[in-house]
């Protein structure tokens, strides 16, 4: 059997959906002034996704990059952009980042009092919509709105920077959303996770019900970050 057929027997078993396990490596980890090969890297070593952290120094205490990296990024890659914003005003920034071919938009909702317009926007502009939940943020925040959305995205760590621990109710949180979203007919919801993700807890992680794996530090520090992408799907299969 293919690695691909394993990883989506294990989430037929477990949970009725044929969701693919997909990593996404997050650039916040790579050495900027080498992006493109660094992106190459894990292009060739079969990321599914390029993580991208956008950040304001408002809603997080740390500043990073913005539409004109994505744009430069754009060119040099086919990997889908996966942009994750970290900014209290995401409204400004659906159509810049819809400039930038980008597959997944996710927005913070604690940042957005409006978030069913936030999301119809999203997806007006031909993008996925996910919705993002730092750890202390309820579940149910998402009760009303699941339905209408492509991701959610389940912080496991406070957002901000890389390299933190992955934090352990987490694992609940997203057995739960598992669950919720199997009992309303929405198995077909993307579960991302971000912060903290290795070798070591993904499988765990995948068996809650994570399809999209979101790694910084584990994939750009370890000594060949394309073996540690192959680890990663191993390791869930
Ligand atoms: C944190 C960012 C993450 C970060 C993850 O706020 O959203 O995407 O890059 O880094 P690691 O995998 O090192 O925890
Ligand atoms: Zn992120």
């Amino acid at each position: 059997m293919s690695e691909r057929k394993t990883e989506r027997k294990l989430f037929h078993t477990h949970y009725g959906t044929n969701l693919m396990v997909k990593i996404a490596p997050s650039i916040l980890s790579a050495d900027f002034a080498r992006l493109k090969e660094e992106i190459e890297v894990i292009e060739q070593g079969g990321a599914d996704l390029l993580h991208i952290d956008v950040m304001d120094g408002h809603f997080v205490p740390n500043l990073t990059i913005g539409p004109p990296v994505a744009h430069a990024i754009r060119k040099y890659t086919e990997l889908p952009l996966d942009v994750h914003l970290m900014v209290t005003n995401p409204d400004d920034f659906i159509q810049p980042f819809a400039e930038c071919d980008t597959r997944y938009l996710t927005v913070h909702a604690e940042v957005c009092p409006h978030l069913h317009r936030t999301i119809q926007q999203i997806k007006q502009h031909g993008m996925k919509a996910g919705v993002s939940l730092n750890p202390a943020t309820p579940l149910h925040t998402l009760d009303d709105i699941l339905a209408e959305l492509d991701m959610v995205l389940i912080m496991s760590v406070n957002p901000g920077f890389g390299g933190q621990t992955f934090i352990p109710f987490s694992l609940k949180k997203i057995t739960r959303l598992r669950q919720q979203l199997q009992d309303q007919g929405l198995s077909q919801v993307e579960i991302e996770v971000d912060g903290g993700i290795s070798v070591d807890n993904i499988r765990e992680v995948a068996e809650a019900g994570v399809s999209i794996f979101v790694a910084g530090s584990a994939i750009f520090n370890a000594p060949d970050p394309r073996e540690m992408i192959q680890r990663m799907k191993q390791a869930c299969a």
